[in-house]
């Protein structure tokens, strides 16, 4: 039996597409779980560059399988787009399927999280307005719509006009704006959109244990980051999903027991979309060179993404929560040419010096960064493909990094592309 996860282990776009769409081929089920449309995966691959923001990054390799589980929110006309995106370009081989128990991202959503972020103002969370939130928190409020229900219509319109009701209600009485909703309008889109959504509905938690049981490979696929999570990241400056690893087995129905393997994504320096506490962000020359040659816009809204050195403190905290086999360090290129590089190895909080700290908005907020400082390597690296080619300061730099966190690093990502990977023989067993 295997059962991989990959899981993003800082602020998100780690490169959790790229890794998914290498390994893809060895599996035969690829799997998102949680999150929706906030989500930006980077597949580069041919020369061709794709962007998936709600299917799995495997979706390519037409003759597997790729499910959309029961953990995801899902905003039907983006899945739409996506899905046209590949017929149009002959790449679409109805390798798709979805969880009936995934909840349906709404246009209410999105227009009530926008004025939700206006009226926080400055207490903004600077999240991605794809609705996420909303829509996870109707799930939670036993007010959402799922997937499964396209398939009900006289049930679905039912649970749509108490919503609905209700989101009309907000937006008048606590937002003060005259947009109403209407029940019969959204309930026609649903339709249409179901025309080709009902046919790809299965239950998410039979396909999956299909797989298992007959001792076929499933690879899961997570969104965001550990420093993201719902209940373990930088709150509320966080995402409304498990973005951690125990996040697979909630989103899938897939036990604990069933996980082989946990790989946590990190690129080798730190970014950040969005507001909230970053102790390594770098905002002068160093920061803009990392944004400009690690092209640090986000895949979803184009923002720039703050940049900063990587953070063992904070490395060491979501590889630990996610329970991480191995680690994939990705961007490695992007530090190249630079004279010294460095990575936070503890904190300084009144006086103390901390390797570890509790993860909280607050707490980040008041911790100044120790810096641990590697010669650089020059490069360019992009093009090695052995370990043994990879220049000393380079090696030196990864063993660091591995015996500090105390998990085997074994991918070497040297560049966007498919190929411009290295597996590497970690020094440090597990
Ligand atoms: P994800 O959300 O974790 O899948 O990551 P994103 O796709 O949002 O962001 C990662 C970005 O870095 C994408 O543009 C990738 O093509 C790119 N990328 C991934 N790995 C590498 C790498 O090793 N080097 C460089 N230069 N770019 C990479
Ligand atoms: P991938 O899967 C980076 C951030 C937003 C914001 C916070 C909440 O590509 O790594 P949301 O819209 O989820 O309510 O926003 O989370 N965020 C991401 N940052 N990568 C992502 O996904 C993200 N998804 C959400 O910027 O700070
Ligand atoms: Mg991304």
């Amino acid at each position: 039996m295997t059962v991989v996860v990959i899981v993003g282990s800082q602020w998100g776009d780690e490169g959790k597409g790229k890794l998914t769409h290498y390994l893809g081929p060895q599996f035969d089920l690829v799997v998102r779980f949680q999150g929706g449309s906030n989500a930006g995966h980077t597949v580069k691959t041919g020369g061709e560059t794709y962007r998936f923001n709600l299917l799995p990054s495997a979706i390519l390799y037409c003759e597997h399988t790729c499910l959309m589980a029961d953990g995801m929110v899902v905003n039907l006309t983006r899945l739409l787009s996506e899905i046209k995106f590949l017929q149009e370009r002959g790449l679409w081989g109805d390798n798709l399927r979805i969880g009936s128990h995934a909840h349906l991202v709404m246009p209410y959503h999105i227009f009530l999280e926008e004025l939700e972020e206006e009226r926080l103002g400055g207490r903004a969370i600077g999240t991605t307005k794809q609705g996420i939130g909303p829509c996870y928190a109707d799930k939670a409020a036993r007010l959402g719509i799922q997937v499964g229900d396209l398939l009900h219509p006289p049930a679905l319109k039912e649970r749509l006009a108490t919503a609905v009701e209700f989101k009309n209600a907000l937006i008048r009485g606590v937002y003060n704006r005259d947009e109403t909703y209407s029940v019969d309008k959204i309930y026609d889109e649903l339709m249409r959109a179901g025309e080709t959504i009902g046919p790809l509905v299965v239950s998410s938690v039979e396909m999956v244990r299909g797989y298992i049981d007959e001792g076929r490979a499933v690879l899961c696929e997570g969104a965001q980051g550990a420093l993201l999570d719902i209940d373990y990241g930088t709150y509320p400056f966080v995402t409304s999903s498990h973005t951690v690893a125990a996040g697979a087995c909630l989103g899938t129905g897939i036990s604990v027991n069933d996980i082989t393997k946990v790989i946590g994504v990190s690129k080798a320096y730190t970014t950040r979309v969005g507001n909230g506490a970053f102790p390594s962000e770098l905002t002068g020359e160093i920061g803009d060179h990392l944004r400009e040659k690690g092209l640090e816009y986000g895949t979803t809204t184009g923002r720039p993404r703050r940049c900063g050195w990587l953070d063992l403190v904070l490395l060491r905290y979501t590889l630990k929560i996610h329970g991480c086999t191995e680690l994939a360090l990705t961007k490695i290129d992007v530090l190249d040419g630079l004279e010294t590089v460095k990575v936070v190895n503890a904190y300084r909080r009144n006086g103390d010096v901390l390797t570890a700290t509790e993860v909280s908005n607050e707490q980040l907020s008041q911790c100044e960064p120790v810096y641990e400082e590697f010669d650089g390597w020059g490069g360019p690296v992009s093009g090695l493909r052995a370990e043994e080619d990879l220049p000393p300061q380079l090696a030196q730099f990864v063993d660091f990094i591995e015996r500090e966190v105390g998990v085997p690093v074994r991918m070497l990502s040297l560049g966007p592309d498919h190929d411009e990977t290295i597996w590497r023989t970690p020094k440090l067993k597990q």
